[in-house]
């Protein structure tokens, strides 16, 4: 871990590194020598004293004027966080970290902003995060910003934006677009509204968090070339069926969530490539039709959750066989017939199947309610075959996995203790607003 740097993308890439952040900034940040701080007194023609800085790089003294603008224009600072931006020594400034850039080992630049709960307010960031020139990160959740989202694109070393939970609105911050090397981008919790332009789903990004926007678009149709592994557009206005190039996802996508938004059709059959994900949540939408068999190829899944929608049918057997899921919710739906590996997991309390139309169970919806359903709404969906199709059982490209088919047993043992130390989902933690 020394030998990170902010310049190093790749430590991103292993793990999502705004986690570790914090603990890494202390060692990152560059202290500061005695002579940084010395400063001699000069006298401009019209008397006003004024401290003649000497910068530990020149790069450091280039960024100054741009940082004590920005100060100037802020207007609240509930915590004085920023009370030491005073003096040359920008590596200790709250908030602020350096690195030797890339094309100088030599020199001292500043890297990274973190500026995650600082509660301060200013009317823009615009002349102040895109004119420094070798900032790579940049984080500020939990703040008052607001105005248009900098430019960022010129930054030549830029990979990382965050700005969830401040004030921006208009449409989708289309100045992120074509930033070559952004991997990261967070912008949960402000008042986005409008299309999610498709190009996002072409860029590199390993991690987009738009949920808690007001974003009213349909998936578009190449929403299955984003190679982002953990993808949240939670609780925004989306529309449309789950595009079917989903499957295209199938060696990338780990963590979904599409919760709360108005999606609708049928769940496409093309679910069941996507091989590593550990948690696909679509709550709260308008999906129908049967759950896909295919379902039962999500082998590494540990939530499911398809609560309160238009589901109806039966619930795949094969899909209860999983053998990593601890909790696959299927609750206000109106699914007709869960088997014996399923009744199992109900008692394990792994399935929720509250509110559908299972005769037998308790919490059931009304006959009424179910009938009038099934006479009223029920329309087929398209390839009616392909959702008895389980595409990892006879294709070959899956038995490497076979480890997951020696595990598939029915019979094996839900929330054994002290079998698992994971962290657990890392997305769920997107839904609150604060950072996590
Ligand atoms: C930074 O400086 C402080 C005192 O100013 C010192 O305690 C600390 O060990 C220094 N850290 C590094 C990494 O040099
Ligand atoms: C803010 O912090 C600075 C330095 O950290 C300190 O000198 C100043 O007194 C603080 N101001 C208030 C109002 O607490
Ligand atoms: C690298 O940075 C150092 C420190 O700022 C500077 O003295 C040196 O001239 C730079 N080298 C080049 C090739 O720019
Ligand atoms: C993912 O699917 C593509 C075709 O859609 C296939 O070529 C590729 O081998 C698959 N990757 C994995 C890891 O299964
Ligand atoms: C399963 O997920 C649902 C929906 O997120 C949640 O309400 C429920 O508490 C979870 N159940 C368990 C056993 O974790
Ligand atoms: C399934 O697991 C149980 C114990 O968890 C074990 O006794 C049984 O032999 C396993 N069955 C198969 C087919 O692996």
């Amino acid at each position: 871990m020394e030998n990170s740097t902010f310049f190093n993308k790749s430590f991103a890439s292993i793990s999502i590194s705004f986690l570790f952040l914090l603990f890494l900034l202390p060692v990152l940040c560059l202290n500061g020598t005695d002579t940084s701080r010395i400063g001699s007194l000069a006298r401009r023609p019209y008397g006003v004293p004024t401290q003649r800085l000497i910068f530990k790089d020149q790069r450091l003294a280039v960024v100054y004027p741009v940082i004590q603008a920005f100060k100037r224009t802020i207007t609240e600072d509930p915590l004085n966080r920023t009370g030491n931006w005073v003096g040359s020594d920008i590596c200790n400034y709250r908030g602020f970290f350096c690195d030797n850039p890339p094309d100088n080992e030599s020199a001292i630049a500043l890297a990274g902003i973190d500026f995650n709960g600082f509660s301060l307010a200013a009317p823009t960031l615009e002349g102040f995060v895109d004119k420094l020139p070798d900032l790579a990160i940049f984080h500020a959740n939990s703040n008052r910003f607001s105005g248009s989202v900098p430019d960022v694109s010129k930054l030549r070393y830029f990979y990382e934006l965050d700005i969830s939970n401040n004030g921006f609105s208009g449409t989708f911050p289309t100045k992120v677009m074509g930033v070559k090397d952004l991997s990261f981008l967070d912008i949960r919790f402000n008042s986005f509204a409008g299309e999610v332009p498709q190009e996002i789903f072409n860029q590199a990004l390993q991690l987009l968090f738009i949920n808690n926007n007001g974003f009213t678009a349909k998936l578009p149709q190449n929403f299955g070339s984003t190679p982002v592994r953990y993808l949240t557009l939670a609780n925004n206005q989306l529309t449309g069926p789950i595009p079917r190039s989903i499957r295209n996802l199938n060696s990338t996508l780990v963590e979904v969530l599409l919760l709360n938004n108005k999606l609708s059709g049928c769940l496409p059959y093309e679910l069941g490539f996507l091989k590593e994900i550990i948690v696909f949540d679509v709550e709260s939408n308008l999906l129908t039709g049967p759950l896909p068999s295919s379902l039962s190829c999500l082998v590494k899944s540990e939530v499911l959750n398809f609560a309160d929608n238009l589901l109806y049918w039966e619930v795949p057997e094969e899909l209860c066989a999983l053998t990593n899921l601890e909790n696959l919710s299927l609750s206000d739906n109106f699914f007709t017939k869960v088997g014996p590996v399923c009744r199992k997991l109900i008692r394990n309390g792994v399935l929720d199947v509250r509110q559908n139309c299972i005769p037998g169970l308790p919490d059931q919806k009304s006959l009424q309610e179910c009938a009038e359903f099934y006479f009223k709404y029920i329309s087929l969906c398209p390839n009616p075959s392909s959702y008895k199709t389980i595409p990892c059982r006879d294709n070959a490209a899956w038995n490497h996995l076979d480890e997951s088919k020696t595990k598939t047993n029915a019979t094996r043992n839900h929330h054994s203790e002290g079998t698992k130390t994971k962290k657990g989902p890392v997305t769920y933690k997107t839904l609150s607003r604060h950072k996590f």
